[in-house]
């Protein structure tokens, strides 16, 4: 039985992130340049989407480019971002209902590459399926540096008080603001780290590693993920037995 008809459809996570890795390990192992194993990542995004799609879940968030990555060979950098422009236009968010959302820091994109997203958010700003939000020149310190700079800037003008710092008025001025915190977590290729992705988020997400490399992530590979997840006891800090007795 494959996982997909494993799965429980009363209880699939309402927000998905995703690191997708190991383009790069993928293309070596086939004695390819890396850039074609970031082409073969494209595809993957697109079947993971559609397969979201398809199984309702509400928020995809899919960490696309790292602020870290801006040290990789500006070569690698360039068709990264080319590979992003080619494929931004694409009817997949149209034709599936799809919103587009981004959450990094946009600036530092090339103004080709920020217009095509901008105006692809716009197009699809009224859609209300599923939502995949980009994490493109993202890294989590960042953000959290940047919030941390925008609430002082609200005591200071008197906007709020520093005793209305709360868990809550700190998410809520995060760039996820929109969104709830992702349930779980999945990094392909067999790393196990979470390099700088959705720090304050992730405090309490399930988190499933795979050695699956990005290029070869699917339906069937997400329905894993999340059959293994709807496995998992999530205490929140209580006993078995208060979850068992839904207390
Ligand atoms: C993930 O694959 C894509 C990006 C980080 C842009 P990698 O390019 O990191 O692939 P590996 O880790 O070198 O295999
Ligand atoms: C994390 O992957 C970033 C993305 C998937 C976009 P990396 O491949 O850049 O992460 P590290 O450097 O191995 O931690
Ligand atoms: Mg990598």
């Amino acid at each position: 039985m494959s996982y997909k008809e494993k799965l429980d459809i009363g209880k699939i996570p309402a927000h998905v992130a995703i690191i997708m890795d190991g383009n790069g390990r993928w293309a070596a192992e086939r004695g390819l340049e890396r850039t074609e194993g970031h082409r073969a990542g494209v595809a993957a995004v697109r079947k993971t989407v559609e397969a979201a799609v398809k199984l309702g879940i509400k928020y995809i968030t899919l960490y696309t480019f790292s602020t870290e990555n801006w040290r990789r060979p500006a070569s690698e950098i360039k068709a990264l971002m080319q590979l992003l422009m080619d494929n931004i236009g694409d009817k997949i968010f149209m034709d599936n209902n799809v919103r587009l959302r981004v959450i990094g820091d946009m600036s530092r994109l090339p103004l080709p590459v920020s217009i095509a997203i901008r105006a692809l958010i716009s197009k699809t700003e009224n859609n209300n399926g599923t939502c995949v939000v980009l994490a493109l020149s993202y890294s989590s310190r960042q953000e959290i540096t940047q919030t941390v700079k925008d609430i002082v800037l609200k005591v200071k003008s008197g906007l709020i008080a520093a005793e209305d710092i709360t868990e809550d008025l700190i998410s809520r001025n995060l760039s996820t603001n929109f969104m709830p915190d992702p349930e779980l977590l999945i990094r392909t290729s067999g790393e196990q780290r979470i390099s700088n992705y959705l720090l304050w988020q992730i405090s309490y997400s399930e988190l499933y590693f795979t050695p699956v490399y990005w290029p070869d992530f699917n339906e069937e590979e997400l329905c894993h993920a999340i059959y293994d997840f709807q496995n998992r006891e999530r205490r929140f800090g209580k006993t078995s037995k208060q979850i068992a007795e839904n207390k």
